[in-house]
């Protein structure tokens, strides 16, 4: 039966993020006094950058990723992990490079992998993904498009870790970083809608008045491929975490208690 995620309003993109890296930090360090390991599920874009800087905090006040397995959504095709607008330098700079992350640990989509490997890169994600016992809890944001990771407007419920074009409205929002839409890479590999309803737990962020339209018909029942993050109606265990600017299209009365 799809279910709506839950919906989760806050003042501020601090006030939410402060919120999830509380619950990550349960999550790890429950885990590591068990004796066992946490796997995360991490998303790029400006949206959960003060998440990541949270985390940084945590970790200076002493809770550590010594235990913690990661693996990010997507990556740019095309582009070296040193170019300043690829996942994995993103990643390094706001999070791993700050933290005692193992290196082994963690796992990005390779980007400069050759045409014809690529169907084999993607399955190797997948499997390390069920080598490391799932996802414990994907963190999400999500496109103007209602895109997740990259999985563009059309896309199945169904598809695993894949190869996808980018839609034009994700070209324009990325065409800033780029210097220009000519210079954003028209190809990325991602976890697929399959695999990311796959993770245990998904908390989608979104901040700011830009994305409260999506938000609104993410959280209006009814399931369309032409917008990917209805496809998080679903599972089970969701979480919106809002900003006010966000949410601002929301009326309460039409979620469910
Ligand atoms: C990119 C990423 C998505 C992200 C989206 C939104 O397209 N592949 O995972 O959710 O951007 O970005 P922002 O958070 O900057 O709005």
């Amino acid at each position: 039966m799809p279910k709506l995620p839950s919906y989760h309003l806050f003042p501020t993109a601090e006030t939410a993020s402060k919120t999830l890296a509380a619950e990550i930090g349960e999550l790890v360090s429950s885990r590591a006094a068990a004796g066992q390991s946490a796997v995360l599920g991490l998303a790029t874009g400006s949206t959960p950058i003060p998440l990541y800087e949270e985390l940084v905090c945590l970790h200076r006040n002493g809770l550590s990723f010594a235990n913690v397995t990661t693996f990010n959504l997507d990556e740019y095709l095309g582009l070296e992990r040193k170019h300043e607008e690829s996942y994995w330098h993103f990643m390094h700079t706001h999070l791993f490079d700050h933290i005692n992350i193992p290196p082994g640990n963690i796992h990005i989509p390779d980007g400069t992998v050759a045409d014809e490997n690529l169907q084999g890169h993607c399955l190797d994600f997948e499997n390390a993904i069920v080598r490391a016992g799932g996802i414990d809890l994907q963190v999400l944001g999500i496109g103007r498009n209602g895109h997740i990771g990259f999985n563009e407007p059309g896309a199945s419920p169904e598809v695993r870790t894949h190869v996808t074009s980018l839609n034009e409205v994700t070209i324009a929002d990325a065409a800033e970083s780029f210097d220009g839409p000519q210079n954003v890479p028209a190809r990325a590999i991602t976890m697929g809608v399959g695999t990311i309803l796959d993770a245990r737990r998904v908390v989608l962020l979104a901040f700011g008045g830009s994305k409260a339209g999506i938000i609104k018909r993410a959280l209006t029942p009814g399931i369309t491929s032409e917008v990917p993050a209805t496809y998080l109606q679903l599972h089970d265990n969701v979480s919106f975490f809002v900003d006010a600017d966000a949410g601002a299209a929301i009326e309460p009365s039409s979620l469910p208690e």
